[in-house]
Parts: C-alpha cells; structure tokens; sequence
C-alpha cells in the first residue's frame, strides 16, 4: 500500500523522537487539524467501526477491561449492546468464568435451537391445555407429522380467530407449501433479511431430512439486526464476548470448558513477549486454530513482530500506563503509551498490516481515545474509565456526606493477589512473597455504561471531525501529531477562571 503523505509526515515525527531515544504520551502530545481534502464530506458521520482481533469486528473501538473490578457478564453484555467488547477476567476458576460467558452468550437469542413444535393432529384444545400446564406464553410452533417430519407453522394468526376448539391443528396452520422456510446454515442476519423481504415474523429452519432443527422469530432479529441497533454479534446472533486465559498451568483445560461460549482469548500478562506467553500462544494456535488469540501486553515494535509471525490475532498493548498500575515505578521498565503503541503499529505495518492493536490502559481524559487511535491502535481497552458504571462487578458504595463510589484495584494490587491466583500468574509470580504492582482504589459512581460511552462517543465523533478522518482506519494513518511543553498542556485545559460549572 503507498503510504499516504501524512503517513510520510508521522513517521518523521516518531522517528525523530527515535533518534533522542525519546517516547512519549498522551498529555506530551495534541493531534494536528488540517485544511478539510476534496473528497471530505462534512456530512457523513465519521465511521467508528474496527476489529479487536483479525476476526473480532466492532462497532464502536472501546474494549473493557479484563479486571474482576470492571468486567464480568453484566458488563460484558452492556459493552457489546453499545457495540464495544467487554474482556471476561479469568481470576476466577473456570467453571465461574464459563459461567460469565454463558450468560453473555444466552442474553439475546436469535435462534431458538430447540423450538417447542406440536403434532398436526392434536386438536385446538389439546393445543391449549399444553400451553397452560407448560406456562407457555406463546402460540408459535413449527407442526410436525407422527413421524416428526415438518409440515407446516402454527402461529397466534392461525389461532385468534378459530372458536371451535375441536378442529385439529391441521385443519388451521399454515401448511408447508405456504411457509417461508430455511436452511441452518444460513447466518443469524441473512435469516433477518429473509423475513424482511418477505414479512414473514417467523422462519423456521429445516434440515434436509425435512426436521425441524430451529426457528427464528422476527421479534428477536429486529432487536439485533435493525440498522439502529448497536449490537455486536456473530453469526449466530449472539452478543460477542471475549475470555481472558493465563499462560500459566490451567490455560488449556479453561479453553477446552469455555471454548463454545467465546468469540476470541486474551492471553493476559503483564509480560507479554515472555517465554511463557509465547509458548501460551504456540500452544493454543496449535490446538484452536480457529479461535482469534490476542496477546499481551508488551511496548516493543519487535515483540508485536514476533508475536505476529506465531499467529496472534491482535496485539495488545501497554505496560505500566494503568491508573492503578505501579509497575513502572516498581521495577523502573515501561514505555510511555504513545509511543508504545505506534512502535508496534509501525512494525506490524511492515507485513502485518491486518492484525489490529488494542491500546490497554491510561485512558484518562476522552480525547486520550483519539491520540491512542493516531498512534495506531484500533480500539482501546479502559479499566478506570469503566469501572465506575452499574454494570461494573461490585456494590455502589455510599458515603455518609451523599457520594457514591465503587471499588477499582489493580490485578497486581495485594487484594487482588489475596483473592485470586490466576492475578499472580499475569505478573509470573507464584510465590508468597510477591512484589505488588497495583494498587487498591475507589472511583466516583456513574450510572449507566450507554451514558458513559455516549460521551466518549460524541468526543471521538467531534476530534475526527476537526481531523477530517472518516474511520478509524483512516484515522490511525492520516492523523499527525504535534509535540506540546508543559504550558502547552496547561493552555490546553480551562485556565485562570474559577470554575463554577460546565
Ligand atoms: P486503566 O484503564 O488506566 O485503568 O488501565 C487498565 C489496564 O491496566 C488493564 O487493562 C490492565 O492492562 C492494566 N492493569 C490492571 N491491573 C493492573 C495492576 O495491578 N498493575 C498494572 N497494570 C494493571
């Protein structure tokens, strides 16, 4: 691909830093506006849509955190209701995380897999005498004959206007010749346009032995499928969720439990281009090849390279940017998480173009989004600015002077070692006596997540629009960066006026 002349132009600029051994991050740096291309259209809404992993698409680039303070299934279905990703954490023990993602997985349901059906003889009392002693609060059935094959559909039209409740079923259904019918492998949204284009508000799906094998309600793929729905779902339908798998003694067994309630794994640690992580990510290439893996977290344009040539999917990456994280001053390593970021991206560029960077941690302010984005990550993974939502793990937690919190810690904080020992393998340490690199928090209570992310929405939305940027794809290559001092960064918040509002 030839690369674009503000591609040309970022590429100086990080190389120069380069040169002084220099790296940098958000608050070091502000994103360059420019005069608006010829084939700008000021009207189009920017495009937020992204992948998390070559597979993994999303409609919105925000990814929760895989913390047992920010994601679990209530989170995690929030997330991709809006169109994002939540990461389940895996500092629980594999039957409680499968659990987390079972829930994610049967939150909407687009296929109904085992559909009640009726026997076209049964007469209309038969009918609803099974319906009352089964509580069933509906009248949609595929009808089968005595031999279980399909032949026709019952649905609440058939049935509101029939008094004589002796008349058998297939004396009113709608017999086979009249029903729009599929097969199962058609996908959950193919399914949605077939009903759309013929009205129907049921589709039963067949096998070629002529058994009923499922059925799709109109009522359910409106909810997914309808253009004003943000719903990020597979082909089945289902809501997308993510798991977070160790590198250390369990990983395989968890996957083999979880692996049909996930979209993708996260090989999470602290130390992502580690001996450990590597052979983790060989290891479960080897034995889920069609499983998207994203591994992490690491800072090296080197190491996203290697971790590239040995399959993963996505890369992650950010080590010490965290709000609760102390690694940094812990151990003295880490690099700033601009230039963390695009020293990845720019060495994925050379062959690996289609595997996407998320940027995980030290989002603080909204328009941190955006710079992670320029410096070339295709979705961002926030702990802290999440964390504070109802649908966050945790109780709100009330303050006698009317303030609500909720609790936030580091997966490397002592509490979290405490309680879980899956957190003390992401930071390669088993022993008692650990080094802790995170700390323990409480953050301001925020409601709903929808409120949260329609206000990262609107920012990312208006930065790209003063960038001139239609996608993020275009985003992360034709946005420059400007380096700011000090009063730069102090001109660039509100300055010498008291604050009464905003
Ligand atoms: P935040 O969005 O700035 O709060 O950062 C969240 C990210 O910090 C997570 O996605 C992890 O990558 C990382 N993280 C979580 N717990 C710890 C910790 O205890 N120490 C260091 N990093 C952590």
């Amino acid at each position: 691909m030839e690369k674009s002349k503000e591609y040309l132009q970022k590429e100086k600029f990080f190389a120069d830093l380069d040169r002084l051994h220099l790296s940098l991050t958000f608050d070091d740096v502000r994103l360059k506006t420019r005069y608006y291309p010829e084939d700008y259209d000021p009207n189009q809404a920017p495009d937020l849509s992204t992948h998390f992993s070559k597979n993994i698409k999303l409609k919105l680039p925000f990814v929760s955190a895989a913390m047992s303070t920010v994601t679990e299934s209530d989170m995690a279905i929030a997330m991709a209701k809006e169109g994002g990703l939540g990461i389940i954490h895996n500092a629980m023990d594999i039957d409680k995380q499968k659990k987390e993602l079972r829930k994610v997985k049967k939150y909407v349901n687009s296929l109904i897999e085992k559909p009640i059906i009726v026997q076209d003889d049964w007469s209309i009392e038969q009918l609803l005498n099974y319906c009352n002693d089964k509580n069933f609060n509906f009248t949609t059935f595929p009808v089968v004959d005595q031999n279980e094959n399909f032949v026709g559909m019952l649905t609440n039209n058939n049935l509101k206007y029939e008094l004589d409740e002796s008349k058998q079923i297939k004396d009113i259904f709608t017999p086979l010749d009249k029903v729009i019918r599929t097969d199962p492998k058609i996908s959950s949204e193919d399914a949605f346009l077939m009903m759309k284009k013929h009205k129907t508000s049921t589709l039963p799906v067949i096998d070629l032995n002529n058994k009923v094998v499922g059925l799709y309600l109109w009522s359910d793929l409106v909810r997914i499928h309808h253009e004003k729905s943000n719903y990020n779902v597979n082909e089945k339908g289902q809501l997308i969720v993510g798991a977070a798998i160790s590198s250390g003694t369990d990983y395989l067994e968890r996957i083999e439990e979880i692996k049909n309630y996930t979209d993708l794994l996260v090989i999470d640690s602290a130390d992502g281009d580690s001996k450990f992580v590597v052979d983790a990510l060989i290891k479960v290439k080897e034995n889920y090849p069609n499983i998207d893996v994203v591994v992490g977290n690491i800072s090296e344009g080197e190491s996203a390279l290697k971790l590239a040539e040995i399959g993963a999917d996505g890369i992650k990456v950010g080590q010490g940017p965290g709000s609760i994280c102390t690694t940094r001053i812990e151990t003295g390593i880490g690099t700033p998480q601009v230039s963390a970021i695009y020293n990845c991206f720019s060495k994925l560029n050379e062959k690996y173009s289609s595997i996407p960077i998320c940027g995980d941690g030290g989002i603080r302010d909204k328009g941190d989004i955006s710079i992670a984005i320029a410096s070339g990550a295709s979705s961002v993974m926030m702990g802290r600015v999440l964390a504070g939502v109802k649908e966050s793990p945790g109780k709100v937690i009330s303050r006698p002077d009317g303030s609500q919190y909720k609790e936030y810690y580091g997966m490397g904080s002592r509490k979290s070692f405490d309680n879980n020992p899956n957190s003390k393998i992401r930071y390669n340490q088993t022993d008692n006596q650990v080094l802790i690199e995170g700390v323990e928090s409480i953050i301001p209570y925020q409601g709903e997540l929808k409120t949260v992310l329609n206000g990262l929405v609107m920012a990312l939305k208006k930065s790209m629009i003063y960038l001139k940027t239609k996608s993020i794809e275009e985003h992360r290559y034709n946005t420059n960066f400007t380096r700011i001092t000090n009063s730069g960064l102090r001109e660039s918040g509100s300055h010498d006026v008291n604050v009464i509002g905003i």
